[in-house]
């Protein structure tokens, strides 16, 4: 049997966040509807933030309500604070993220504290989730480049990652935010994680600004990594990130893993649908 890679579907979140035009709920609605099809075990759907600050996710809460929820798939969303915390826990949704950064400018830009400050922020969800029952994910941006600070050391990374590794995360995902990592850049960084925190634990999140995604996907997977968050139709961007394009998109991850012998369980058909969907949202379809 051919080993399995997967992918997390974000395209409702980090694919849809940084648009400027309203997106109506019902859309959201029906792009979550359709990834749901598509054999994803896990699909970001929203993000309980300040509405001040990203106002496209601001109707998050409806559009978990508005779901049609599949058993087994892990409806997940970002939480900042203990207010983004108790609105996804209200809103039943199945796993939250938090969100931190390798670097000090764009904590700064994305949180608007600290990068000790953020961690200190989800010491209580932390211990809210582990009473609450909830699983819990981090995330670290600007893993190797930061539009404000420059080259990020490996060595920031890997700190991060054993803060976020005590606290509780189940899983720590590596945010190439800008899409300036390459794979000799991507191993670097790596090999510094991976001397605190076991590859089975971290996933990869490769924006592809420079078209260098599924490259450093494969230096990723060399390392021992399985897990990849991806968009279909390549959508994305962080509001806080200039230059951040597309996030590496689902169905060209899926198209290169199957290329190389690995099983996603993922529907290509259904992908093609929820991809067409989503640029039609981002105003990029062919309609
Ligand atoms: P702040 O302005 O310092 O916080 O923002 P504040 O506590 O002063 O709150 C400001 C206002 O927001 C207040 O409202 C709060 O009540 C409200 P007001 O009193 O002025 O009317 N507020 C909230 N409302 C709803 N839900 C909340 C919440 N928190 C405060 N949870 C804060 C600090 C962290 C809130 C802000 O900076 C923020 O929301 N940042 C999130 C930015 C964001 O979502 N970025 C994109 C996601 S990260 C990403 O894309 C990277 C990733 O994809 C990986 C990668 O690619 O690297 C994950
Ligand atoms: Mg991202």
């Amino acid at each position: 049997m051919a080993e399995s890679v997967e992918i997390f579907e974000m395209a409702p979140r980090d694919g849809l966040q940084n648009e400027k035009r309203q997106i109506a709920l019902s859309d959201k609605i029906a792009l979550v509807d359709c990834l749901s099809r598509a054999g994803f075990r896990r699909i970001e759907v929203g993000s309980f933030v300040s509405p001040k600050w990203v106002p496209q996710m601001a109707d998050s809460a409806e559009v978990f309500a508005g779901i049609t929820r599949r058993p087994g798939i892990s409806y997940a969303a970002l939480t900042p604070n203990m207010k983004g915390y108790e609105a996804a826990k209200a809103a039943k949704v199945d796993e939250v993220s938090i969100f931190a950064s390798a670097s000090e400018g764009f904590s700064r830009a994305n949180l608007n504290c600290s990068v000790s400050e953020s961690l200190e922020r989800f010491a209580p969800i932390m211990e809210a989730a582990k009473v609450d029952n909830m699983k819990v994910r981090g995330y670290i941006s600007v893993v190797t480049d930061c539009p404000f600070d420059g080259k990020t050391p490996p060595e920031n990374v890997a700190r991060v990652a054993a803060q976020l590794r005590d606290m509780g995360c189940y899983e720590i995902s590596l945010g190439d935010t800008i899409g300036q990592g390459t794979p000799e850049s991507v191993t670097a960084m790596l090999r510094a994680v991976l001397g605190e925190v076991p590859a089975e634990k971290l996933a990869g999140h490769f924006h592809d600004t420079s078209g260098r995604a599924l490259e450093n996907i494969e230096a990723s997977m060399a390392m021992g990594l399985r897990v990849f968050d991806a968009c279909v139709g390549g959508l994305g961007g962080c509001p806080y990130a200039p230059g951040a394009a597309g996030n590496v998109a689902t169905e060209a991850v899926q198209a290169r893993l199957d290329a190389l012998g690995y099983e996603t369980g993922l529907d290509t058909a259904v992908l093609a649908e929820a991809a067409a969907m989503a640029k039609k949202m981002k105003g990029q379809g062919d309609v």
